[in-house]
């Protein structure tokens, strides 16, 4: 028989509980601060955006956190997600390593956000709520808390980057497919709309500036709740279903990586592929290296600070100790929306920080060049998010050949390209450049941080 290339897992394979990494770290992340006192805040802070029972997760200390059996039922429709050896890639490549990749886009909504978005909806119609407001930059985190919040009756409310809702105006109409209302943001709904276009009334939006509408809209009424795609602890938790079924199929298919890779926006996919990986390294002295592959236009991990700063852009959210560019920062409208984030969660950064991960810049040029050789070798037209992690684990391989030796390389497809066709559009009409921001424009952003330092 020829070689497999698939690796699929049974229903009851499905985890039975997510991994909780902190429970591992010797150095735990440092605590949120209170946006007006600066002073570390307490779970009960969370409680007007959040439901009492994600704010445990936010919080909690074990290992595992067991996943309801409502939420593995809905996980059945696409979970597990199949793994794939992409031998005709390594053969184009001509690398002595092999690459594997696992697919997210197999969701109904086409990426990894529904494993978030269905437990933070069930979570929040246990406790009786009727309305989630939510940001949305790619559309990917939207349409995934749109499909959710409709399985449990729960209405959604959208606050879309407007660069996004006029480049990608299907996966609109998917939210709406689903029951949700869909604002372009800045939008003149919330205060934090209407101070945004006084400034600039073009602004393109961004997810800080999203973050800030929803967070709004939630925080004045009590049965509305916020919803985030990333960034906060049980947000990256719920993730790590991808990397706990990775391990078992890296194990059918009689391998080990020595190589995690993600794209990284805010950390969630990322998280959920390498933090199980992580855990061999943490708890038995492995050395599995996790590259998070971000944009040159939105460089946080690798020419960020690492500071506590806003998760939005007006400051109206908790202050969490992060890689940053400040919560200010506008990045260039490339076409990977859901990377066009100013920071990073607390855990990542923290990992980070700490040396026991890596993080490597692709332009969007070099991106869009490997999604387009992934998807000729390998058939899947990847998001132009996921294309960012693909450039890196082509870079590895490329390496691996040039040093001679054999590495094995695992890379999350976190999202297929389908409703993406715009940016690959402008990409074949020459109309993307690569873009890098200067030391000029990187020290500028930062010189306006304005929030508490962490000491060395
Ligand atoms: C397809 C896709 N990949 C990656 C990301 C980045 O987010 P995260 O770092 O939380 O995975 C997004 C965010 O919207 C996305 O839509």
């Amino acid at each position: 028989m020829s070689e497999q290339i698939k690796f699929n897992l049974p229903e009851r394979e499905i985890p039975e509980a997510w991994y909780n990494i902190v429970a591992d770290m010797a150095n735990k992340p440092l605590p949120p601060l209170h946006p007006g006192t600066l002073q570390p805040i307490g779970p009960e802070a969370l409680a007007p955006l959040f439901p009492m029972e994600l704010i445990k997760q936010e919080v909690t200390g074990d290992t595992w956190v067991p996943i309801p059996d409502e939420v593995r039922d809905i996980y059945k429709i696409w979970r597990p997600t199949p793994l794939f050896r992409a031998r005709r890639l390594e053969k184009v490549l001509d690398t002595p390593a092999k690459i594997y990749y696992k697919y997210e886009g197999v969701s109904p909504a086409g990426s990894h956000k529904p494993n978030t978005a269905v437990p933070q909806a069930y979570y929040n119609m246990k406790e009786g709520i009727k309305r989630i407001t939510t940001e949305t930059g790619a559309g990917q985190w939207g349409s995934a808390l749109a499909f959710a919040c409709n399985l449990f009756g729960i209405e959604c409310e959208i606050y879309m980057v407007k660069i996004s809702y006029e480049q990608k105006p299907y996966r609109k109409m998917m939210m709406n497919a689903w029951g949700a209302t869909v604002y372009p943001s800045p939008s003149d709904r919330t205060n934090a709309g209407r101070t945004i276009l006084g400034q600039d009334p073009d602004s393109p939006g961004s997810l800080g500036i999203a973050i800030s509408e929803a967070v709004e809209m939630a925080a004045g009424n009590d049965d509305v709740k916020y919803a985030l795609g990333s960034v906060l602890n049980h947000v990256l938790m719920h993730q790590t279903v991808i990397g706990l079924e990775s391990i078992k199929q890296m194990e059918m298919a009689g391998d080990f990586p020595d190589i995690v890779i993600a794209p990284f926006g805010g950390g969630s996919n990322f998280a959920g592929i390498s933090f199980p990986f992580l855990r061999y390294n943490l708890t038995e002295g492995k050395q599995i290296r996790a590259i998070a592959a971000e944009p040159t236009s939105c460089p946080k991990l690798t020419r960020g600070v690492f500071r506590y700063d806003f998760g939005d852009t007006i400051g109206m959210t908790p202050l969490l100790p992060m890689y940053t560019l400040g919560h200010t920062f506008v990045p260039a409208k490339i076409h990977a929306g859901g990377l066009r984030y100013h920071g990073a969660g607390a855990i990542v950064s923290q990992l980070l920080r700490d040396g026991l991960i890596e993080a490597q810049a692709v332009d969007q040029i070099e991106s869009f060049e490997a999604g387009i050789q992934f998807a000729k070798a390998e058939g899947i037209i990847p998001a132009p998010e996921a294309n960012h992690g693909i450039a890196v684990a082509v870079r590895e391989a490329l390496q691996a050949r040039e040093e001679g030796v054999s590495k094995t390389i695992l890379f999350n497809l976190c999202g297929h390209g389908n409703f993406d066709m715009a940016s690959y559009e402008a990409y074949f009409a020459g109309k993307l450049s690569k873009h890098e921001l200067t030391q000029d424009e990187v020290d500028a952003a930062v010189a306006l941080i304005d929030t508490p330092m962490i000491p060395a």
